[in-house]
């Protein structure tokens, strides 16, 4: 879905994320990756800690809510060299709601969400275990399809939104249901200004990587998708 929404885009969306928050440059760190269950994000991680710092100790836990993501995450990691490491693994949890004893407070140093955020039910629920898990000075950072600011820019993006992508979905997938809700869901979605004022809400401090004018938020193609950061005080 994230294919058709972007037209692959998002893959280069991903790379942004990841190598903007610099995994391993401190020293290796353990992420959790949460909606995770491609692992396109872990991979990302593990991959940049390996390659811009040779460290190979960072850690991620992937976790989804959906086995059979997890799954599919699963089978792509046997074939790198990861498989088989303690550098990842494959946890079945509700983002929501982490149980303490598999995810105990003040655990991680890197919290990643990767267009999972806008799927859970209650935001607050899920930027509250966030808040929980990390670390003190841990930060959050979420990735999300967001809010196109330049008015003439939305107008294209909604048309191209509400009238290619059902299409599309029917077409490549047979299912032009679930492609609509995508589109709704964004549509949804809190502002940026909105969704930072939650993050500064559930604790975390604005300050990061990526505060700018606005606030802890950055932008990608006008606003067609942004990445959240907080850090826990
Ligand atoms: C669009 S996929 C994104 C997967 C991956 N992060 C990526 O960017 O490729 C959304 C994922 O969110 C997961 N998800 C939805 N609600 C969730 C929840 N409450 N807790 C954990 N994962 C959830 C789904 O199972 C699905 O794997």
């Amino acid at each position: 879905m994230n294919d058709a929404m972007s037209l692959g885009i998002h893959r280069l969306w991903k790379d942004d994320y990841v190598s903007s928050l610099k995994p391993g440059r401190k020293g290796p760190i353990r992420c959790i990756d949460l909606a995770g269950g491609t692992g396109d994000i872990a991979l990302r991680i593990l991959d940049h800690a390996r390659e811009q710092y040779a460290d190979r100790e960072t850690t991620v836990d992937v976790v989804d809510i959906n086995a059979e993501m997890l799954k599919e995450g699963y089978r792509r990691f046997k074939k790198t060299m990861y498989h088989n490491t303690p550098q990842v693994s494959f946890i079945e949890s509700n983002a929501q709601a982490l149980p303490e004893e598999t995810f105990p407070t003040n655990t991680y140093d890197l919290y990643t969400i990767a267009f999972g955020i806008r799927n859970c039910t209650s935001v607050p629920d899920v930027l509250k275990e966030a808040y929980r898990v990390l670390k003190p000075g841990g930060t959050f950072a979420c990735l999300e399809f967001s809010k196109v600011t330049n008015p003439l820019f939305n107008m294209v993006y909604d048309q191209y939104s509400f009238s290619v992508i059902p299409i599309m979905g029917s077409i490549l997938a047979g299912d032009r249901d679930s492609y609509q809700y995508l589109v709704e869901s964004i549509r949804k979605f809190p502002s940026q200004p909105e969704f930072a004022e939650m993050i500064k809400d559930a604790g975390f401090s604005s300050g990061g990587m990526h505060e700018g004018k606005g606030g802890a938020w950055r932008d990608l193609w006008g606003g067609i998708a942004s990445i959240h950061t907080g850090v826990k005080l």
